[in-house]
């Protein structure tokens, strides 16, 4: 069974598989000769349940269009409409919907609930953002990153702000494409260690700092996030934003990485809060190559699950 839960637990041989097959897709829908492949049948008859206990915009519509154009269908279940967890055990849903569907994607809070639902489904289930990782954000990322920059083995990437489940799956990817991370922000909100432990194992450079400049200076990629996630207490709103304004991406920031520094974010992004607009639209802002190689990277995680 080929689940796609996390990057550091596929193989890293896998992982460069899934980003070529993804690059000769998107190529081969623009019409670039380099992509000879015809995507279009590689799911006929296929039905791909996405499961949302968590809103989406990008996850939701490229999953959905995702399947489609490789000639699938889709079922989308959403919120109070599905009873994981509740009304019936996590298990029991895996091995119902394994009866119904060839693939699961799920968007889920707990990763247990996800471990859960994959160790008892007997169709393959991908991870489509938890409270701790979102690994597809990341290979999509992976992607962008090489398209504009090449190779991301050795490159340098600044991590500013919470250091959250997006920033855990770059530390993910770190050990496995062997680039080097740099997380910068406030001592409570660094990741946890158990990633950062990860990445070293698999000969990663990982420093944590306090120092925004210090830590963007001769970066080659700056990322953020939303400074509040979707499983943390709109409570928190005001003392977050006091505390990770100074990891603000601004182009004060962005001017103390490599001048051909990449910016990424995942989006949706709060205007002012964890980036500025000068940095969200300027000319090294990949934010929504980011958003559209979602839909390429996640067609061939899928035909990888499926060994299609
Ligand atoms: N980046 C991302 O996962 O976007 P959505 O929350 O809109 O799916």
């Amino acid at each position: 069974m080929r689940h796609f839960l996390d990057i550091h637990s596929t193989d890293a041989g896998d992982l460069r598989g899934i980003l070529d097959q993804a690059k000769s897709m998107k190529d081969a829908r623009a019409g670039r000769p380099r992509g000879a492949e015809d995507d279009t049948r590689a799911l006929a008859g296929r039905m791909v349940a996405l499961l949302f206990e968590k809103p989406s915009t990008r996850t939701r519509v490229s999953f959905d269009v995702g399947t489609r154009q490789l000639g699938g269908r889709t079922i989308v279940l959403s919120g109070s409409e599905i009873q994981l967890g509740h009304g019936e055990t996590i298990a029991d849903t895996a091995r119902v919907l394994s009866r119904y569907v060839d693939l699961v994607m799920i968007r889920t809070f707990e990763e247990e609930s996800l471990l859960e639902l994959a160790r008892h489904a007997t169709v393959p289930v991908i991870n489509g953002l938890t409270n701790r990782t979102h690994p597809c954000q990341v290979m999509a990322d992976v992607m962008t990153f090489e398209e504009h920059r090449g190779p991301i083995s050795g490159k340098r990437v600044a991590w500013a702000g919470d250091g959250n489940n997006v920033c855990a799956s770059f530390l993910h990817a770190a050990g496995q494409f062997g680039f080097e991370v740099v997380v910068t922000g406030p001592e409570d909100l660094i990741p946890e260690a158990e990633f950062v432990k990860l990445a070293r194992a698999k000969g990663a450079s990982v420093e944590l700092s306090s120092d925004p400049v210090k830590a963007v200076r001769g970066a080659d990629l700056v990322v953020t996030d939303a400074w509040i996630s979707m499983h943390d207490s709109p409570a928190i709103k005001e003392s977050r934003r006091r505390q990770l304004q100074p990891y603000q991406v601004n182009a004060e920031l962005m001017a103390h990485a490599k001048s051909d520094a990449l910016f990424m974010h995942c989006l949706p992004a709060h205007r002012g809060e964890e980036a500025t607009d000068e940095v969200l639209d300027g000319p090294n802002s990949v934010v929504f190559d980011e958003a559209e190689n979602r839909l390429h990277v996640q067609k061939a995680i899928m035909r990888w699950c499926l060994d299609l």
